[in-house]
Formats: C-alpha cells, structure tokens, sequence
C-alpha cells in the first residue's frame, strides 16, 4: 500500500539506474549496433535495446521483487491487469533515431500502483536531460521544477505530430489532421513519444497527438504531464486505457479541448478515426 513505499526512495534508486543505462546508451550509439526489424522494415530494435531492458529487469527484480514489469523486448512479466506495482519500461524510445540520427531518443520509466502513477523518469540521452517526478511532489527537468501548463488558445499553441498521420492510413482520415496542423502556430516531430510527453510537461510543446502508442511510450509521459495539470485523453476524448494501444492526445487543457472538439466535429462530419 502507498504508505508503506517511499516513493521518493524509488526515484533516486530508479535515478542511479537510468543515469547509467544512459552512460551505456551513450557509449554504444556510435559503436556497431545489430539493427532487425520487427513488426514491419521500419520496426527497429537493435542489441542495445534488448541488453537496456534486461539491466533494467536484473535491478528491479533483485531490488524489488514482487513488482511487476511491462516492457517493450518482452523481457518483462506476463501482466494481466493493473494490481500492484507496475513499471512501464522503454529501454529505448525512438530506435529509429538512435540508429540514424544518434540523438532524441530516451529511455522512458514510470512506476503506477493500483493504476495510478507514482513515479516517472525520461532520459534524453544526449542532451543529458532527466524529466522526473514523484506525485504529489512536482515535476522537474534535471534540477529546475517545473510550472503549471498554461492555457494557450490553439492559434499560438506548437503542436508535435509525425507526418505519418497525413498519409492516408487505416486509423485516421488525414482531412482531420490537416486543418489542425494549419490552425496552429507552427507542428514539429521527434520521433520519441517519451520525449514529446517531456516537451508537454515543459511547455516547449502545447500538445502531441498520435493514433497509436504502447504502454512503454507513455507510461512515464503520462505521470509527468499530469503532474504539471495537462490532460491526457484517446484523439476523441475518451479516456485512456493503461495498458493498451491507445491513440493519445495529450496537452494543456485548453488546447486539448479545443482539439478535441475539431476531431469531434470531423468525426459527425463522416471523417474516420479508428476507435483506439
Ligand atoms: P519506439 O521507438 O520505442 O518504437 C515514433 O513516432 C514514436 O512512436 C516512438 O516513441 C516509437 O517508439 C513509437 N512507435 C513506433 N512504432 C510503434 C508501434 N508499432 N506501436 C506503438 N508505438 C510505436
Ligand atoms: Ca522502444
């Protein structure tokens, strides 16, 4: 129960282990990597991945057995529901660009008890970036809190989407996206959800939208943006659901509702977004 664990306790610990997760990242982005692809060519994961997610299960287990670990190599436990203590794990968050760029990936850890989130951590690796947070105790990028969202009117907001969501696919008309890319300030993409959640917190991003993502992308993300008051939802404004694939739409909440009511708007209009 939540008064028996010292959370803060497990975010220093969780601290030491993703500082040094980073410093063998760091040392192996120019080396050779192996590169296989999993679901689909573009689908990478190398041996990094796999060797970061097993660092991260070997010290979880012997530190805190009984916890339980979801992760994205299937290293982790085979878990049914959200009892207990879950970790959500990303050893790598955008293998693409630490395979290609050799920068703007992380590493993505966020603790939940019973479902609800209790500790985040994402490391930008080259930018020696660490975005924390324990509930209830504010969110911060390294050393310096960070402040409450505030509410921007969509016409000056940054909103982050990939590209991939203007091609014509099966979860999303690209007409819906469209004219929320032209009615904001400016889009940009970077290829790391747990990076982009980051931005969220920070306010360097006003909102970040895509049609699907893993419990392992977000489940940090998610702590630290409601942390600092953003809202998270489904891109038509149903709830999340933890430990599936959800889309997501996540951001200030002013932003996010004006967001929200375009999509649902194009959605009464016969425009299709796939349920998730
Ligand atoms: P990854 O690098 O850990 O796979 C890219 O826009 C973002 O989407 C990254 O955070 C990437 O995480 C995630 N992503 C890529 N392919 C995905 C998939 N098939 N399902 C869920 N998330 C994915
Ligand atoms: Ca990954």
């Amino acid at each position: 129960m939540s008064q028996q664990i010292d959370w803060i306790e497990v975010r220093d610990q969780a601290k030491e282990w993703i500082l040094d997760a980073g410093e063998q990242l760091k040392k192996a982005v120019h080396s050779e990597l192996r590169v296989e692809s999993k679901s689909s060519p573009n689908d990478l994961v190398t041996n990094m991945d796999r060797q970061i997610e097993q660092f991260f299960i070997k010290k979880i287990h012997e530190t805190y057995p009984g916890h339980h670990i979801v992760s994205e190599e299937g290293f982790g436990d085979v878990v049914e529901g959200e009892e207990g203590i879950l970790w959500l794990i990303d050893p790598i968050d955008g293998t693409m660009n630490f395979v290609h760029q050799k920068r703007h990936f992380s590493i993505s850890i966020g603790v939940y008890e019973e479902g609800v989130g209790r500790v985040a951590l994402i490391l930008d690796v080259m930018n020696n970036d660490l975005y924390h947070c324990v509930k209830g105790f504010g969110a911060y990028q390294n050393d310096q809190k960070l402040l409450p969202l505030e509410p921007t009117p969509l016409e000056e907001a940054v909103v982050s989407v990939n590209a991939t969501w203007l091609n014509r696919n099966r979860r999303i008309d690209p007409e819906i996206v469209r004219p929320i890319s032209s009615m904001c300030r400016g889009t940009r993409s970077y290829g790391s959800a747990a990076i982009e959640l980051a931005y969220v917190a920070c306010g360097a991003i006003d909102i970040y939208w895509s049609m699907r993502l893993a419990p392992w992308d977000v489940g940090a993300g998610l702590i630290l943006v409601e942390e600092v008051g953003g809202v998270a939802t489904r891109v038509n404004g149903n709830p999340l659901s933890l430990l599936s694939q959800n889309s997501l739409l996540i951001g200030n909440p002013r932003t996010h509702e004006t967001v929200v009511t375009h999509i649902k708007k194009s959605i009464s209009e016969g425009l299709y977004i796939q349920s998730e």
